[in-house]
């Protein structure tokens, strides 16, 4: 499979941020994107996820030119992505906040509660992530936090995983650690 964005170009008033960028990437391949602040990463990442609408470039899966305009049609495509800033509802539990867009629904279609505490247990145990599905998101450390989010793109099943670096504000050691050994 194959992943290729091709002249993507944006431009917000006084600034363009992405100008006529190339990339490519084949399934199994780790791409860093390397840049400083204000560089054009976040937008080129947002655009691959719908985002944002480019005002130029193509975007093709397979060859296949598509476009995203919703986060939605960035998902259903195999998009997953992994916020830098926190996208997660601070009064839900980890369990609620993963199953958000997701949701698995039970007779009536309520929400099935209980199956979204399953799916965060599975993923936890299978990448040893320690997280608790009832804990509430507003009261965790900001690595805990961050592993929420890499649970909430494992359950879309993504074909291609967009990371995007750890969390600025992520200053305590022990949490930065915690978070480096669930990347690897
Ligand atoms: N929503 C926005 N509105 C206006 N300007 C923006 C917006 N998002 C980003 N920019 C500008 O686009 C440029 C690229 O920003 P960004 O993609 O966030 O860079 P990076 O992620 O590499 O730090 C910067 O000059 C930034 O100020
Ligand atoms: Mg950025």
């Amino acid at each position: 499979m194959e992943l290729e964005l091709r002249g993507i170009t944006k431009k917000f008033p006084g600034v363009v941020a992405n100008d006529d960028v190339n990339l490519k990437l084949a399934t199994g391949e780790v791409l860093a994107l390397i840049g400083e602040n204000g560089a054009g990463k976040s937008t080129l990442m947002s655009i691959l996820y719908g985002m944002y609408r480019p005002d130029g470039g193509t975007i093709t899966l397979d060859g296949k030119e598509v476009t995203f305009n919703s986060p939605a049609d960035a998902i259903a495509a195999g998009i997953g992505m992994v916020h830098q800033h926190f996208m997660l509802v601070p009064n839900f539990t980890v369990a609620e906040n993963v199953v958000l867009g997701v949701e698995p629904t039970g007779r009536f279609g309520s929400l099935d509660i209980d199956e979204a505490r399953k799916m965060v247990r599975e993923i936890s145990d299978r990448y040893s992530l320690e997280l608790d599905p009832d804990a509430v998101i507003e009261e965790l450390p900001v690595g805990v936090q961050q592993r929420v989010e890499i649970v909430k793109v494992c359950c879309e099943t993504p074909k291609w995983w967009c990371s995007m670096s750890r969390p600025r504000c992520s200053r305590r050691k022990r949490s930065s650690n915690s978070l480096r050994s669930c990347e690897h």
